[in-house]
């Protein structure tokens, strides 16, 4: 199959489970089930894209967006240091292409009712290898760090909303501070 006509297969199948089942853990397994296949087929990626990612330290692309506006992006982590502890605004599913990936998920444990501050914990650290699976609860459990293992780390993301439309939380755990920031 075409990689475009996979994509498409893809993000059809992915909509219509999550619309039948909703964002539950059992609805994320089987997207990333339907994700693997796309991760481990690395002729997916256009070669400008992985080019225009080896040039940065981290960073994104979108590779494609389903009918309802789920959105796949690509991305790569890194081993020198760890992304901030950031928020999407979006459930999400990753899968590993190449490399490890140290997943660490957050909770937030203040209200939120003091601008500027908030009380974050980790809750959850793994290591991810190629093809393996792991998922953001939709929000407010959207919050992460990653960070690629002696090499970068490379991954697909699957998104239920773009999520370089709404400005994401920064957090700093040290200092118990939030920051609002544009995603791009
Ligand atoms: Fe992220």
């Amino acid at each position: 199959m075409e990689p475009e006509a996979q994509l498409a297969s893809f993000f059809a199948s992915a909509e219509r489970l999550i619309a039948d089942s909703g964002p539950t853990p059992d609805a994320f397994g089987r997207v990333g089930s339907l994700l693997r296949p796309l991760a481990l087929n690395l002729g997916l990626i256009d070669d400008n894209k992985l080019a225009a990612l080896h040039r940065s330290d981290a960073g994104f692309t979108i590779l494609g967006q389903g009918p309802t506006g789920s959105t796949l992006m690509l991305g790569r982590f890194p081993p020198d240091t760890p992304t901030p502890v950031h928020n999407h605004n979006s459930w999400a599913v990753i899968c590993v292409m190449q490399g490890r990936d140290r997943h660490i998920q957050w909770a937030r444990e203040d209200g939120g009712s003091v601008p500027g501050r908030a009380r974050i914990r980790a809750i959850d650290s793994r290591e991810l290898g190629p093809g393996d699976i792991a998922w953001l609860p939709p929000p407010p459990g959207d919050i992460h760090s990653q960070q690629g293992i002696d090499q970068a780390a490379w991954e697909l993301v699957y998104f239920g909303r773009d999520p370089t439309r709404a400005p994401r939380l920064y957090f700093d755990p040290d200092r118990g501070l939030v920051e609002e920031r544009s995603p791009v």
